[in-house]
């Protein structure tokens, strides 16, 4: 079920485990003044989400904004088959069997005229395998001044289950808007980060969306700044 959060702008989320944790997970959607909709880092399509969307607009981007959440690209490109999607052009060799149209790197820095986004250049996660690339793209909603991050930060609290909070807590994310410390140990290329991070500080928002977590509605900019002051163990 879609939730609007401000002018143009709406999120739906549905429950997801990580190695055996609840953290959930959110996409969100961006109508454009064309009334065309995108939807970066879609979830499991319903009935009743299809039935809003249609009523909000025609939703025309389908985005998979880093290497890891592409899991319902292929549902939502069959509920909607004359949407494009968009991804990182790595995800091609991950996911060969995911049909792309068209890859973010392609657009620059101005997705789709209402929508900025960029390359958060240089951060890694842990997984089982190493240290892995994310090629995360993240988006600036200047209408709503909305940040929109996929697995760049977290921001859990008590909303969540005993146990995400226990691990948050350990991890880092819990009540305080950061990565945590598994992408800090395993992002080696501070320097690009600290770019990224540098551009991402340069657009006007005030409040962050993120797909595991809690939206950050207050102090989002100062927030995401000393969230990456920590990451970076420098001021920025
Ligand atoms: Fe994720």
């Amino acid at each position: 079920m879609l939730r609007k959060i401000d002018k143009n702008i709406w999120i739906a989320e549905q429950p997801l485990k990580y190695f055996g944790l609840s953290v959930g997970t959110r996409m969100t959607v961006i109508r454009f003044n064309n009334g065309e909709l995108a939807v970066i880092s879609p979830i499991q399509v319903d009935d009743e989400t299809t039935e809003q969307l249609n009523q909000l607009g025609n939703v025309k981007y389908i985005i998979a904004p880093n290497l890891f959440h592409y899991l319902f690209l292929s549902n939502f490109k069959a509920v909607y088959p004359q949407s494009k999607v968009y991804a990182v052009s790595a995800l091609k060799a991950k996911r060969p069997e995911i049909s792309i149209d068209q890859a973010l790197e392609d657009n620059g820095e101005n997705l789709l005229g209402e929508l900025e986004c960029l390359l958060f250049e240089g951060f890694k996660t842990f997984l089982p395998s190493g240290a892995l690339p994310l090629n995360e793209y993240i988006f600036f909603h200047a209408e709503s001044k909305t940040l929109v991050l996929t697995d760049t930060a977290f921001y859990f609290d008590e909303t969540f289950p005993m146990t995400t909070k226990i691990v948050s807590q350990i991890m880092g994310g819990y009540k305080k808007f950061r990565p945590s410390l598994l992408e800090q140990l395993a992002t080696q290329e501070k320097e690009k980060v600290k770019q990224s991070v540098q551009k991402v500080l340069r657009w006007d928002f005030r409040r962050v969306i993120v797909a595991h977590g809690s939206i950050v509605e207050h102090d989002a900019k100062k927030q995401f700044k000393e969230g990456y002051e920590w990451f970076l163990g420098e001021s920025l």
